[in-house]
Parts: C-alpha cells; sequence; structure tokens
C-alpha cells in the first residue's frame, strides 16, 4: 500500500480511439481484484482514473483533470468511503461530481447514511456488469442535465443584471436630461449644472467621502432644480425683483422636484431627491423648505448648496453679471456659519485651483 502503490495509484487506461469525448470515471477501491473487475467493465466505454485510497481519490478528484463521476469503495483502510465522500461534498470543486458507493454491505441504514452524506447511488458487489454500464449512463446524463440547466439559470441571471443595470441607468439618465431641461429654462447654456456637479464631487471628497460616493453625488446633483419644471416662465423668467408670492412660489421647487422624482430603489435618484429637497436649507436654520439647520441639513444638501451659490454667483444670469472668483469667495467666507456649512466652506476655498479649473473647462459658450 505504500512504496508500489505509487505506480498502481493514478493512471488511465482504455482505447485510445475518441478519447477525448469519452466520459472520465475515478475508480476508488484499496483491493486491486476490484479494481480489476471494474476496470474490465468500464474501459472499454470510458477514460478511466484509479485511486487505492481516499486520500489520493481526493487530490485527482480536486486535480485541473477531475473525473465526472466516482465510484468509492466504503470500506477503506485509514480514510474510509464515507469521509471520502463528505470532504467531496463539502468542497466547492468537487461538491458537483455524482459519488456512486460500492459495497458488500447492503444494509438499508448503511445505505441511508451514504445517501444522507450526498452519493448519488449505491452499487452492490459483487457487481453485474449490465447494471453498473447501466447505472453509470443514467448518473452521467443526469448530472449532464443539471449542468446544462445550471448554465442556462447562470446565463439568464446574467443578461437580467445586465438588462436592469441598463434599466437603472436609462431611468437615471432620463431624470438628469430632466434636470438639465429644467436648468435650460432659467440658464440658456445648461453648463450649470455641468459645473456644479463637478464642484460636488471635488467637494465630496474634500470632505471626505469616498470616489464612489462622490460620483454617486455628482451623478445626482443635475437633479438639484428638477422642481423649476413645476414654476411658470413669467415668474422663473422675470428679470425684475419678485414679489413675496412670487418668491414663496419658487422656493416651492424643491418640494416639487423631490416629488417629481419620487420614492426610487436606484441610490443614485434617491440621492437626487434628498439633494432636490434640501439644497435650500440653510445652516443657521433659515433657508426653505423646512428651515433645518445645521447638521440636520443632509451632507449631499449642504454640499451641492454651496456648489450650486458659487456656479449661479459666477454665471451671467439675465438679472446680473458675473462675479469674478474672488467676490464669489468672499460671499463664500462671509456666509460659512450662515448659509453655509462652516466646515464645508473653508473646504471650498481650498479647492479655489480646481475650481477654476472647471470654471475654465465648462466656459457658458458664447451664442
Ligand atoms: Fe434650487
Ligand atoms: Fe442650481
Amino acid at each position: 500500500m505504500n512504496g508500489d502503490a505509487t505506480n498502481m495509484e493514478r493512471y488511465l487506461t482504455g482505447n485510445t480511439e475518441s478519447q477525448m469525448s469519452r466520459k472520465t470515471i475515478l475508480i476508488v477501491d484499496d483491493a486491486l481484484e476490484n479494481l480489476d473487475v471494474m476496470k474490465g467493465i468500464l474501459a472499454p466505454h470510458y477514460r478511466l482514473q484509479i485511486a487505492t485510497n481516499g486520500r489520493l481519490a481526493l487530490k485527482i478528484a480536486l486535480s485541473p483533470t477531475p473525473p465526472d463521476l466516482i465510484l468509492l469503495d466504503v470500506m477503506m483502510p485509514e480514510m474510509d468511503g464515507h469521509t471520502v465522500c463528505r470532504l467531496l461534498k463539502q468542497n466547492e470543486r468537487s461538491r458537483e461530481i455524482p459519488v456512486l458507493f460500492v459495497t458488500a454491505r447492503t444494509d438499508a441504514e448503511d445505505e441511508a447514511f451514504g445517501f444522507s452524506l450526498g452519493a448519488a447511488d449505491y452499487l452492490s458487489k459483487p457487481v453485474s456488469p449490465p447494471i453498473v454500464l447501466a447505472r453509470i449512463k443514467t448518473h452521467l446524463a443526469m448530472h449532464d442535465q443539471k449542468k446544462l440547466l445550471a448554465d442556462q439559470v447562470a446565463l439568464r441571471t446574467a443578461q437580467l443584471q445586465i438588462r436592469n443595470l441598463e434599466l437603472e441607468e436609462t431611468r437615471i439618465e432620463v431624470i438628469q436630461q430632466l434636470g438639465r431641461a429644467a436648468d435650460y429654462r432659467d440658464n440658456e447654456t445648461g453648463m450649470h449644472v455641468m459645473r456644479m456637479s463637478r464642484y460636488v464631487r471635488l467637494l465630496a471628497l474634500k470632505a471626505g467621502l469616498s470616489e464612489s460616493e462622490a460620483e454617486q453625488l455628482m451623478l445626482a446633483a443635475p437633479m438639484h432644480d428638477l422642481g423649476k419644471i413645476g414654476i411658470p416662465d413669467h415668474i422663473l423668467l422675470k428679470p425684475g425683483r419678485l414679489t413675496e408670492e412670487e418668491f414663496a412660489q419658487i422656493q416651492t421647487h424643491a418640494e416639487i422636484g423631490y416629488r417629481i422624482i419620487g420614492k426610487q430603489r436606484s441610490e443614485i435618484l434617491q440621492l437626487g431627491a434628498l439633494i432636490a429637497l434640501t439644497h435650500h436649507e440653510k445652516w443657521n436654520g433659515k433657508g426653505y423648505p423646512k428651515g433645518l439647520r445645521g447638521e440636520e441639513i443632509p451632507l449631499p444638501g449642504r454640499i451641492v448648496a454651496i456648489a450650486d451659490v458659487f456656479d449661479a454667483l459666477t454665471s451671467v444670469r439675465p438679472y446680473k453679471k458675473a462675479w469674478t472668483v474672488d467676490e464669489a469667495m468672499a460671499l463664500i467666507t462671509k456666509e460659512a456659519g450662515q448659509h453655509f456649512d462652516p466646515r464645508l466652506a473653508v473646504l471650498f476655498l481650498s479647492l479655489r485651483l480646481e475650481i477654476e479649473e472647471i470654471m475654465e473647462q465648462y466656459r457658458d459658450q458664447p451664442e
């Protein structure tokens, strides 16, 4: 069972023709005469692997060329067949290989135990060649079917996942475009959302959010003024000072945007809705719609507030010329702790160079 056995332990037999298309069967038995009987029955039909003990059987089953089916003797010294079967079934890589126990014991309880370990079937010794061949053929066919089905399920699942991703992307794109459309109404170039969403990303990273969180915020930010769709032109585009009622109407855009986006499963859309609702809240509690104060205002709302105001200030609007970066930064400084989260305001000031690069890159095109 040692020195000499190593030559015996693993070898291939069988005819040479169409070896490739043949299924491989691993025969595990410590008795050479049993191995000879099985080889005699199976060699004309299958490629064979031989193991004379449990350890070697496991090694072959986990090798790069595992068998399609295993015939496993129960009574073996050192590691018995039950143990081998349990270890095979515990391992992801060998779990699916059908195991047929071959045993002289025909005790019903023993068989039940084998099945409980995950065995596919029992063959009793002495074996009858036609029965052995028929059972093996059946189990190989069943296994092929199972594999085919599992492959199909995996393929369908992958296809569905891709489809869901596409749907989610489309939904986000549609709502972002809607945000841009809303922006076009009072800001003809549509560059405002391009710039401010990039400021948002910069500031989020500086505030310690992860790359992917910052990315999500950037994608959600263009939805902030979606609710302007619900504001009539004569108010939204009015060049002069707004009356109190008109200003109250403008303020409804926060809640309108929140409601248009609605409850969504997509994280980006949830974030968009949150930003629409909270981007006009102020640190000192004097903002709208809820008059939230300090850290009651969700972080995305606080970040967008700074980016949004900064870009509005540095852009030309029908009622005002563009402020210089100095002027806008001075206002951010002045409003730190009033309108804006003071910590974020300081971080924003420190990003001046990067902000100016974005301004340069996404300048309003003259008509
Ligand atoms: Fe707004
Ligand atoms: Fe805006």
